[in-house]
């Protein structure tokens, strides 16, 4: 997969190089460019924002550095217009749709992202319908809290994608057996020793029988589902 990222805050991707993701970069599976927006300015300032029209507080990312980057960035998306196989544009905005783990392996899917990184009080309009007459584009949340830019929602949705791309994980039946992939809470994990200050690991999981572990396993991810986040169940049930 081809991502490419456009900040004023480069160096924010800095930690891409390593763990989980770094690998996967070396190993040619995600292939990830990071591009500064003031790159694209040309005032001797390389200014990235002025005044809101119509008053207001803050500030406002001026349209011309963000235009002249996804031209650069796309330039098929220039002559091809907006088709199916046009690279998705995100922009992480608190007004977008909400990301989860769905959203996820939709994007992981996808041969070529670009991301948008804001920042003040957001970017001029026109820079969303500028470049939705040219590449498909998707405004999306991390959750219902404001961040001060979009570079750690980018991170966060990159490392949930990436995680989700053929041969990331070395080991895909890890991927299987998490939150959210089958619409519950995972359930608790335990590992040597067997006790540990006073407590001990629950006797089924030492048995051996994997049908009752199973079960447990799945009684378990009810219970913390129902207590923590009641509002998934419907959803969960109707996919069993
Ligand atoms: N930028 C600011 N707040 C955000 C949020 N909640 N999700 C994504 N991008 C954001």
């Amino acid at each position: 997969m081809r991502i490419d990222i456009v900040t004023i805050f480069p160096e924010f991707f800095d930690v891409l190089d390593i763990s989980l993701l770094g690998k996967a970069r070396q190993a040619g599976l995600i292939d990830l460019s990071v591009h500064n927006l003031r790159d694209y300015t040309h005032d001797r300032h390389r200014t990235v924002d002025d005044t809101p029209y119509g008053g207001g507080a803050g500030m406002v990312m001026k349209p011309e550095p963000w235009g002249e980057a996804f031209d650069a960035i796309l330039p098929e998306a220039q002559t091809n217009g907006v088709t199916e196989g046009s690279p998705l544009v995100i922009f992480p905005s608190p007004a977008g749709d909400v990301f989860t783990q769905k959203m996820a392996r939709e994007l992981a899917a996808e041969p070529h992202l670009a991301f948008g990184c804001g920042r003040y009080e957001g970017i001029d309009q026109r820079v969303f319908d500028d470049t939705a007459t040219k590449s498909r584009v998707r405004l999306v949340s991390l959750g219902d809290y404001v961040l001060n830019g979009g570079e750690v929602a980018v991170m966060a949705m990159i490392e949930a994608i990436g995680r989700l791309i053929p041969g990331v994980v070395g080991n895909p039946a890890s991927l299987v057996e998490e939150s959210h992939e089958d619409g519950l809470l995972e359930y608790p994990s335990y590992t040597k020793p067997a006790r540990w200050r006073g407590r001990d690991v629950p006797p089924v999981l030492m048995n051996g029988n994997h049908g009752l572990i199973a079960a447990w396993r799945h009684e378990q991810q009810l219970e913390r589902t129902a207590r923590v986040r009641p509002d998934l169940l419907p959803a969960a049930n109707s996919k069993e």
